[in-house]
Parts: C-alpha cells; sequence; structure tokens
C-alpha cells in the first residue's frame, strides 16, 4: 500500500515493485473516500474513517497479503520559505495527522482480521533531516514526522520498518521537463526500493548526494566557545516563562546580569490589589510570589499574556516591545503543554492542540525576530524527539520541529539551539512513570540547580542541537544496542 505523492515518487516505486511480481495500490490525499480503476484511490488525512474503511477492505478482502505501507505524503507539503500559519498547520494534518489515522486503521483492521502477516511501515520525507556538516534549510513541514514516527517504533514495533529523508536536491536540480521530473523520481523510488527491501535494520536513513546515512548519538564533552554575557540594557522574552523551567531560567538569567525580562503566557496574574490576600501555596500566590523576588533582584519583569501560537497575539507583543526601545537580546521558547496517551486513543485534535505553542509558536518567534540582532535564540527541546516515549508521539513530534527550526535558522546565520532536556525533578510535566521509564534506559533526571550550571555552557556553544542529559552510559549503550 502505496500512500503515494502527486510528483511520481510513489508511482515509480509501485512500477518497480509490479516488475518484481508485487502487486500495489497507491492512495493520494484529497477530500472525499473514493476508489478509482487500477488500484488507484482518495482519502481525507483528516478523516480517520476513511483509513479505517481502506485497511478493513484492503486487509480483509485481499488475497494477497500485505508487506508493506509506505507513506509519501509528507512530500506534498508546503515549502519552508513559503511557509503560512494555516499552511504549516494543513502540512501537519497531510503529514502527521494522516499518519496517526493510519497507524489507527492499520493496528485495527490487522486485529480485526487477524492478519498472520504484519506488514511494515516506512515514513518517508524529503530534507526534513539536518544530515551534513554544511548546514542546509531543512523542511520544516515535514520534520515532526521524525518525532513522532519514533514514537510509532516504540508503540507498534510489530509494524515499524522507518524513516527515510530523501535527497531534496534531486527534485530541485530537476529542469522542470517532463523527462527530468520522471528521472528524478525513478532516482528517489530506487533509493526507496532498496532500502525497503534490501535494509539492513537501521531505522533512520537519510540519502544526500548519493549517499546513505544512518543516524548516530554522539556524546560530547561540554566546551564553552564563547563566553555568554546578558546585556543589562537588553530585553530578553521567555515563553512559559512563568512555568517551572522559564522561571528559574528568569532568576538564573538576572543572577547573570538581565535587567529586563518579557515572562509569556496564556494566564494572566492577578490584579495587584489581590496579590496580599491570595491563598499562600497557592497555583496564582507562586507566580506572584516568583515575579515579585525577580523584581527584588533588581530586574524589570513584564507578565506578557498571549498565547504563542497565535499571530495576532504574539503580534501585539512584539509591537509592545518595539515600544519599549530596549533591543530583544534573546529568546527562550519554553512554552509547551504535553499530555499522555497511546496512538491508538489519540484524536487528531488533541495531537494539533499539543503542537501548537512548540510548532506554531517556535514558527512565528522566528519569523517575528528575523530583522533582530539576536545573541541566542533557544527552544527547550526534549529526549523525547530523539528516541521516542510511548504515549508522547504528540510530544516528541513538537519537539522534533523545535530541533529542525534551530538547524533551518542557523542554515540561514541566524543564531539558533535546541536542547533535547531530559527530565528535571520537581517538575509537573514529568510523570513518575516516566522517570521510571528513563532510569531503566540509564537517565537520571537533572536537579534543577544542576542543569542550570550547564546552561552557560549550553548557550555559548554554536552547535544548534545539544542533547543535555545524563545518562549511565553502560546501562544506556546497552538497552540501546538491544532494541
Ligand atoms: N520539565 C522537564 O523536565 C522538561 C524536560 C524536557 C523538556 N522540557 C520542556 O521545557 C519547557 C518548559 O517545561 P516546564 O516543565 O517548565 O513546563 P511547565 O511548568 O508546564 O511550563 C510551561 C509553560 O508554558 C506555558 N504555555 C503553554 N502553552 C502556551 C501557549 N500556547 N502560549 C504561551 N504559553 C504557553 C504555560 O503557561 P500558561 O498555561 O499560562 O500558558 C506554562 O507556564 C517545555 O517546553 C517542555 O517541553 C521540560
Amino acid at each position: 500500500m502505496i500512500f503515494a505523492d502527486y510528483g511520481g515518487v510513489g508511482q515509480a516505486l509501485a512500477e518497480n515493485l509490479r516488475s518484481h511480481g508485487h502487486s500495489c495500490c497507491l492512495i493520494y490525499p484529497g477530500e472525499v473516500d473514493q476508489s478509482l480503476p487500477g488500484g488507484l484511490g482518495t482519502i481525507n488525512p483528516a478523516d480517520p474513517n476513511h483509513f479505517k474503511r481502506l485497511f478493513q477492505e484492503i486487509l480483509g478482502n485481499n488475497p494477497l497479503p500485505c508487506h508493506g505501507v509506505i507513506h509519501l505524503w509528507s512530500l506534498e507539503t508546503e515549502q519552508s520559505e513559503a511557509l503560512t500559519p494555516s499552511s504549516l498547520e494543513e502540512s501537519h494534518v497531510l503529514s502527521c495527522g494522516s499518519v496517526l489515522h493510519l497507524v489507527q486503521g492499520l493496528v485495527q483492521a490487522l486485529v480485526n482480521t487477524g492478519s498472520s502477516t504484519l506488514p511494515k511501515l516506512w515514513l518517508v520525507t524529503s530534507g526534513s533531516q539536518a544530515v551534513e556538516a554544511n548546514p542546509a534549510p531543512v523542511a520544516l513541514a515535514q520534520a515532526s514526522l521524525w518525532g513522532m514516527g519514533r514514537v510509532i517504533g516504540l508503540e507498534h514495533s510489530e509494524i515499524w520498518g522507518g524513516l527515510l529523508d530523501l535527497d531534496p536536491s534531486i527534485s530541485d536540480n530537476s529542469d522542470n521537463s517532463d523527462n527530468s521530473d520522471h528521472k528524478g523520481a525513478t532516482q528517489q523510488a530506487m533509493a526507496l526500493f532498496s532500502e525497503i527491501w534490501h535494509g539492513d535494520g537501521e531505522d533512520h536513513v537519510a540519502f544526500r548526494q548519493g549517499k546513505r546515512y544512518v543516524a548516530r548519538l554522539v556524546s560530547s564533552k561540554p566546551t564553552q566557545t564563547e563566553s555568554l554575557t546578558l546585556q543589562a540594557d537588553g530585553i530578553y522574552l521567555i515563553t512559559g516563562g512563568l512555568g517551572s523551567l522559564g522561571l528559574q531560567v528568569a532568576r538564573w538569567m538576572v543572577e547573570q546580569g538581565a535587567k529586563n525580562l518579557v515572562l509569556l503566557g496564556r494566564r494572566e496574574l492577578p490584579p495587584s490589589d489581590q496579590w496580599a490576600s491570595l491563598p499562600q501555596d497557592s497555583e496564582s500566590w507562586k507566580r506572584v510570589n516568583a515575579v515579585q523576588e525577580l523584581k527584588a533582584m533588581g530586574a524589570k519583569v513584564i507578565v506578557a499574556q498571549a498565547d504563542v501560537s497565535n499571530q495576532d497575539e504574539m503580534s501585539e507583543v512584539f509591537e509592545h516591545l518595539r515600544n519599549t526601545q530596549i533591543p530583544l537580546k534573546g529568546v527562550i521558547h519554553a512554552a509547551g503543554i504535553e499530555n499522555y496517551q497511546e496512538i491508538q486513543g489519540m484524536d487528531l485534535n488533541v495531537f494539533q492542540a499539543t503542537l501548537q505553542p512548540k510548532v506554531m509558536g517556535a514558527w512565528l518567534l522566528h519569523q517575528l525576530t528575523q530583522e533582530m540582532n539576536l545573541d541566542f535564540f533557544v527552544c527547550f527541546s526534549s529526549i523525547a524527539s530523539l528516541w521516542g516515549c510511548q504515549g508522547k508521539a504528540d510530544y516528541a513530534a513538537a519537539n522534533a520541529f523545535l530541533n529542525a527550526i534551530a538547524h533551518h535558522r542557523q542554515a540561514l546565520g541566524l543564531p539558533a539551539l535546541s536542547i533535547n532536556w531530559a527530565p528535571w525533578s520537581g517538575s509537573a510535566m514529568v510523570s513518575e512513570q516516566v522517570k521510571t521509564l528513563l532510569k531503566r534506559i540509564g537517565v537520571d533526571p537533572w536537579q534543577p540547580e544542576e542543569a542550570i550550571t550547564i546552561l552557560p555552557y549550553l548557550l555559548g556553544s554554536n552547535s544548534p542541537q545539544l542533547i543535555a542529559a545524563k545518562f549511565n552510559s553502560d546501562v544506556f549503550k546497552k538497552k540501546l544496542s538491544k532494541s
């Protein structure tokens, strides 16, 4: 089953497969659920029922066993340079949303039909991964799927094939003649065919300039390349600034000399005439207290009430920032939400809600700060986006976008860093269940005061992406080599 692109890669792959005696059906993204002659059809990426019907029919009524499901719809998403808020959202429905429904429909149909053959699922993107030493812009709208894919590999290892990132320069080099497009698609299809049928078990593969790359974690000692100074006459924006990590970073920044902070979140602080009567230890009391503490340390603090994923609200915040006449010198993007839900029970709306603050938020911040002379643009991402985390397909996808936008920005010559944090102790975002799971693979949670001490190294580095985790390397390596 090939969830095909309109650019011809899926079609070329089908021709290749048929020439080897296989049978294929090609399903294209469309509005309606429609079967067409010749094993073709369309379904709507946003409609889970279309996927259920399709898989039930193919797996239930077809005498041939289904060996592979190849998803190429991400190739139809919008190019990074043309993205708008609505096309970014639509692209995520086409890429991650359709894969959510695909996995749900496929797994359910396998159970219903009692199929003894388990097909392998391959997710294909193009240019979504930063691969080579020379930074290149990244296909942002496709990048989240890699975070989600890693969770599919954990929750449904029985159907997991892998993630394959095609060489974007192959289509870029085409001279737009039909013949050249066809040649490009054939070349891409050949790379896919050999990976799917003659692969060596690697499940994170990228193709660039005729070479095949696989993913590896590389350990590095923290080396501070530049000493970071925070400027008293600059302003610093922390999204999620009144959250657990946001406040700890805010305190650290003031200790390092920052005098002007904007802490951004959706919730307002209560009016100041109510502060004295707030119940002690209530959520509002804690937030008010934290702001007062920062002010007592000598900082001017603006609490900006805005949804980081709302373009109008964020434009208003930046208008306000411009009016302060103090230059914005750094952004920490720490806004985020998470929930625990396995893919089988997840609704697309819930999935999208988790993406919003990280995906749309980071993209709006990227747009709104492009002309500014920032010293840093740091995204608080998570290790969940690197090797997955059961029950967090949406969160892993959201954080994979942060990794991608950091690489993308650096390729454009803009400051950027995505920090893949391991959990911090004491944070509400990290459940006991996650901590236990991580301990089992050899990752210890950070004590906040310890995590803060490595911030200067992280912020002073010129790498676009760093993992900040405490590994018990013996346990970790053993676990990874077993999986
Ligand atoms: N805690 C950890 O151990 C850990 C580990 C790895 C990565 N991280 C990442 O680090 C960041 C901070 O984590 P945390 O533990 O500090 O979480 P947290 O305490 O829940 O804080 C997150 C903050 O984000 C704000 N927020 C959520 N959605 C928003 C939106 N649409 N617009 C504006 N603000 C929004 C929330 O404030 P409102 O509700 O008022 O909007 C909240 O204060 C997160 O992005 C998380 O993914 C954390």
